[in-house]
C-alpha cells in the first residue's frame, strides 16, 4: 500500500507524479503563487489531478489543524534566509516570509513519520558569512521535532536523465520509524552512505569504501538549541550526510553515473513553429552574449573593473545532458542562460519548445497546456523537479530499510506490504 502524502509547495506537481509513479497516493496539496494574481501553476495542478483537495492558498494563511493527517510530507521550498530570531517560551521565531518555518509549523502539529524535501544545492553553503548555517538550523529544527535525517546532492544528469540540474534531497524519519532507527543503528557505521542509506539504493555511488572505519565520533554536532545554532554554528556540509539526534556525519560520494538521455533525445523532429526560431539579425548578439569575455568595464560609481565569463556553448551540444534549466527560458529575446538548439529538421537555432522543456525535466507531454501564457509553461519547468527521481526515491519510501550484511555485498529487504 502506498503512503497518504501532502505536498506543500507543489507546483504543477513534480513530487506527485513521481510518488504516484511509486504507487503512492497525495491526500491533500497546496500551491499559491505569490508574484502575480494569476494562479497558472495551481490551475494546472487541479487540470491534471482534479481539484479534490488541492488549495490555491497562500501557505502563511493554512491552518496547520486543517491539513490532514499523513505518511509524508514532501515539498520542494526556497532557499532563504533561515536565521532564528528567538527561542523560548514562544518556540523558534525565524523572518516573516520564510517558507521553511511554514513547514516546520505543519511538521510540528502533525508530525508526519517521513519528509521527503527538495531544495537548491546552495542550501548546504549557506549564507556566504556563516557557511552551513541556513542547513544547520534545517536539522536543528528535524532534530527537535523527534526526526533523524539524511540527505543527497543529486544531480539528473547522472543518473541518466536528460538534464543536468543539482538538487539536495532531505529525507527525514521520525526517530520512531523503522527509517528513523535504520538511520539510528546504521548511519554512523562504514558504507552508509554508499549503500545502506535510503539514497545509494537508487543512486548508487563508485566508491563503496568511504572512510573506513567510519569515525565513530562525528564529523560535528547541532548547537545547543536552534537559536545557538543559527548565530554561532558553521561547517562544511559535503555532498552526503545524515543526523542522527544531533550528531552529525558527512561524505563526499562520486556518483556511479549511467549514459542516459541527451538534449537531442528530446528535441521534436518534425518541425516547430516558426515562432521558436531565432531571428537572423539576432545571430551576432546571440553569439557574443554567450561567448566567453574580458572586458574592462566601469561601475555606475565610477569603479573600473576586468569582467570576465566562459563561453556557454551556442548552439547548446546535443549529445550530453541539457545544461540546467531556468525559469527565463521561452522568448527568441537574446538571452545568455537560455538553450539554443540546432532544429533537427530545418538546421536553424531556435530555442525550445514548451513541451521540450517537459520532456527534460521528465513531466509528460503537453503537461502545462492547460491555459496558461506559453512562457508560464517554461517558468513552471524551470521551477520544477526531475520527475523520475521522485519515483525512484519513491519505491524505497514504504519498504523495510533493513539490510542483511554478508561480506562483500548487502542484500536489501523487500516490501512488507
Ligand atoms: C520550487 S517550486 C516547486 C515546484 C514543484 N516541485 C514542481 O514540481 O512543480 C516552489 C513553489 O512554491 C510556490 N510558493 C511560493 N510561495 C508560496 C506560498 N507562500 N504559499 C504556497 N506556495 C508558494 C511557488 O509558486 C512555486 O510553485
Amino acid at each position: 500500500m502506498g503512503l497518504e502524502t501532502v505536498e506543500l509547495f507543489a507546483g504543477v506537481g513534480g513530487f506527485r507524479l513521481g510518488l504516484e509513479r511509486a504507487g503512492h497516493e497525495i491526500i491533500w496539496s497546496n500551491q499559491w503563487e505569490p508574484s502575480i494574481q494569476a494562479q497558472h501553476a495551481s490551475d494546472c495542478y487541479a487540470v491534471n489531478f482534479g481539484e479534490e483537495n488541492h488549495t490555491n492558498v497562500d501557505i502563511n494563511e493554512v491552518d496547520e489543524t486543517d491539513v490532514p493527517d499523513h505518511d509524508l510530507l514532501v515539498g520542494g521550498f526556497p532557499c532563504q534566509d533561515y536565521s532564528v530570531a528567538q527561542t523560548g517560551a514562544q518556540g523558534i521565531e525565524g523572518e516573516k516570509g520564510v517558507l521553511w518555518w511554514e513547514i516546520e509549523r505543519i511538521v510540528r502539529e502533525k508530525r508526519p513519520p517521513l519528509l521527503l524535501l527538495e531544495n537548491v544545492n546552495r542550501l548546504l553553503r549557506s549564507p556566504t558569512e556563516q557557511r552551513g548555517r541556513d542547513f544547520g538550523v534545517v536539522l536543528h529544527c528535524l532534530h527537535n521535532l523527534g526526526y533523524n535525517v539524511e540527505w543527497r546532492m543529486i544531480n539528473a544528469a547522472d543518473y541518466g536523465y536528460a538534464t543536468k540540474r543539482r538538487r539536495v534531497f532531505i529525507f527525514a524519519a521520525r526517530r520512531d520509524t523503522e527509517w528513523g532507527a535504520w538511520l539510528d543503528a546504521e548511519a554512523a557505521k562504514p558504507q552508509y552512505f554508499s549503500q545502506k542509506g535510503f539514497f545509494p539504493r537508487e543512486f548508487p555511488v563508485k566508491d563503496r569504501q568511504q572512510r573506513f572505519p567510519m569515525p565513530q565520533e562525528p564529523d560535528t554536532s547541532l548547537l545547543g538549541d536552534p537559536k545557538e545554532t543559527s548565530d554561532s554554528f558553521e561547517f562544511h556540509f559535503k555532498h552526503a550526510g545524515a543526523m542522527v539526534a544531533g550528531d552529525i556525519w558527512t561524505e563526499e560520494v562520486d556518483p556511479d553515473t549511467v549514459d542516459g538521455k541527451t538534449l537531442g533525445d528530446v528535441l521534436e523532429r518534425d518541425g516547430v513553429s516558426e515562432e521558436y526560431f531565432l531571428n537572423e539579425e539576432d545571430i551576432d548578439r546571440w553569439e557574443y552574449i554567450k561567448g566567453a569575455k574580458e572586458e574592462e568595464r566601469v561601475t555606475d560609481e565610477g569603479y573600473e573593473y576586468t569582467f570576465k565569463e566562459g563561453a556557454i556553448p551556442f548552439p547548446d551540444k546535443l549529445d550530453e545532458p541539457s545544461r540546467t534549466l531556468l525559469t527565463s527560458e521561452g522568448t527568441t529575446g537574446v538571452g545568455r542562460v537560455k538553450h539554443v538548439v540546432e532544429d533537427p529538421k530545418t538546421g536553424d537555432f531556435r530555442i525550445l519548445t514548451p513541451k521540450e522543456a517537459e520532456r527534460l525535466m521528465d513531466f509528460p507531454d503537453d503537461w502545462t497546456d492547460t491555459g496558461m501564457p506559453e512562457t508560464w509553461r517554461y517558468t513552471c519547468m524551470g521551477n520544477a523537479l526531475v520527475v523520475g527521481l521522485v519515483e525512484q526515491m519513491g519505491r524505497w519510501l514504504n519498504q523495510q530499510p533493513d539490510a542483511v550484511e554478508t561480506d562483500d555485498e548487502l542484500v536489501f529487504g523487500t516490501a512488507d506490504n
